[in-house]
């Protein structure tokens, strides 16, 4: 297992991973966006499906939803904590014969045989975790899929802009008196980050250029300390990620940018949206349809969704 591997690991494992991830769409509300986009894709993408595999499944946000519906699904993740909030959530949907956990990484498929699942899916930006790995991980997912093709990857031009607005997470705050951690960073540390911010265009070029945040290196000696740094992660261009499936023999790819639409709203409006059940049906709605828009999809939130269709075999 190389470095970004074994980094990878160490972070996805730490204990209350499980419990967070369960609790974002209850607390900011890029989340809810995306997740509402995938869903919507998912659920009307299901004729001739029967079996899933979902690649960095979490704590079963999607595989879940799979299995409620009747599919059976291989729910693969690198991190136990993960898994077993996915498991405790499937129990508790009853859904628990109809999934089959699997702890792993998507650097080795190699248990698995050709077109052994009709879906294959993997959802905000597994794939790009597995740096320097992504465009191999990408042919792996694909040859184990014998109908239909559905990811999303982190975003290239969806997170430059992050690096100059290191308050954007405030933007999608649900519930400024949230317990959880990272809202109260989020606020109490704003005025500060403001404070330390300057722009750069050396920075932001390198990123642009390269499609890495983090640095390899550093991260490698935080490691040695025996701390559990973030992973570093590949920023996908659409026409790349476009090119590398279609290379991979994925047909009629079609790309979106969950949040694009979003983005663009201050946070006492969305708020306002949200909290209003009938306005946040039309408005999930009608961010699906902006978001799905070709000349937008480089811009979404965090991530860049894609699906696509698998050759028949013959
Ligand atoms: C942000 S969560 C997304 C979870 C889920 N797909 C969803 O959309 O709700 C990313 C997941 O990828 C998993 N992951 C990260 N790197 C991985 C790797 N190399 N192999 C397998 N899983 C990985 C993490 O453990 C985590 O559960």
């Amino acid at each position: 297992m190389d470095y970004s591997t074994r980094i990878s690991e160490r972070m996805w494992n730490q204990p209350d991973k499980g419990e967070l991830e369960a609790e974002r769409e209850n607390t900011f509300i890029d989340d809810i966006v995306q997740k509402a986009h995938i869903e919507k894709e998912l659920l009307s993408n299901l004729d001739c499906i029967g079996t899933v595999f979902d690649g960095g499944a979490g704590c079963g946000r999607f595989s879940i939803l799979l299995a409620k519906r009747g599919l059976k699904v291989t729910h693969f993740d690198i991190s136990r904590p993960m898994i077993d909030k996915a498991r405790e959530l499937a129990e508790k949907e009853g859904v628990l014969d109809r999934i089959t956990f699997v702890q792993g990484v998507l650097e080795d498929l190699s248990a698995y045989e050709d077109r052994s699942f009709d879906l294959v899916m993997s959802f905000d930006s597994p794939i790009s975790y597995t740096y320097p790995h992504q465009e191999k991980t990408i042919s792996e997912l694909v040859r184990l899929a014998r109908k239909r093709i559905m990811i999303s990857v982190s975003s290239r031009l969806g997170a430059l802009p992050y690096l100059a607005n290191p308050i954007q997470k405030n933007q999608f705050i649900l519930d400024k008196d949230s317990k959880d951690g990272w809202v109260q960073w989020c606020l109490s540390s704003r005025e500060q980050m403001i404070e330390a911010f300057s722009f750069s265009k050396d920075t932001i070029m390198k990123t642009y250029e390269t499609g890495l945040f983090g640095d390899l290196e550093e991260s490698k000696k935080a490691y040695d300390r025996g701390e559990a740094p973030w992973s570093i992660s590949y920023h996908f261009m659409p026409d790349e990620l476009k090119a590398i499936l279609e290379k991979n023999g994925v047909k009629n790819v079609e790309l979106a940018g969950p949040g694009a639409f979003a983005r663009t709203i201050p946070n006492e409006i969305l708020v306002k949206i949200v909290n209003n059940s009938e306005q946040r049906k039309q408005f999930l709605e009608f961010c699906h349809m902006y978001d799905s828009n070709p000349y937008v999809c480089g811009m979404g939130k965090d991530n860049l969704f894609a699906k696509g269709e698998i050759e028949d075999e013959n």
